[in-house]
């Protein structure tokens, strides 16, 4: 499924930063892993602020700390969920992917496996400056 063999820390680490996940509001619980191309592994969860356009993204959260960090590229991205069906990454974060982790593979876990995407299948057409 990849070219890669972390994959199931990719998703040991997901899972423990969903639990991590501040989702008073919504209930709903996502973490993401995100490995860079040196090996490093950085995670986020959503937070969610009752003023709710404070709320973020696991997906940005991760992927910001890696980039805040001076990780040089992502490899590959983990998103899991407390829901059994799968979840995508929102509108946004699919262009912060596009412009932060352009080459990474995007895995989306839930009770029926896991799926391998790439960010021009979720995101076809993207703007560029
Ligand atoms: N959420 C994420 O963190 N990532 C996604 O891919 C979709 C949605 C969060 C935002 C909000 O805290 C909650 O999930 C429900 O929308």
């Amino acid at each position: 499924m990849s070219g890669f063999d972390s994959i199931e820390e990719l998703y040991r680490e997901a899972r423990r930063a969903m639990r991590r996940a501040v989702a008073p509001c919504s209930r709903f619980k996502v973490g993401v892993s995100v490995l860079t191309l040196d090996g490093d592994i950085y995670t986020g969860c959503n937070i969610e602020n009752p003023s709710l356009m404070m709320s973020e993204c696991a997906e940005r959260i991760a992927l910001l700390k890696a980039v805040s960090e001076g990780a040089g590229g992502i490899r590959a991205m983990m998103i899991v969920s407390n829901r059994a069906g799968y979840c995508y990454p929102c509108g946004g974060c699919r262009q912060l992917i596009r412009e932060f982790a352009p080459e990474a593979e995007i895995f989306v876990a839930g009770r029926r496996g896991i799926k391998k995407y790439t960010i021009d299948e979720l995101l076809p057409h993207a703007f560029e400056r």
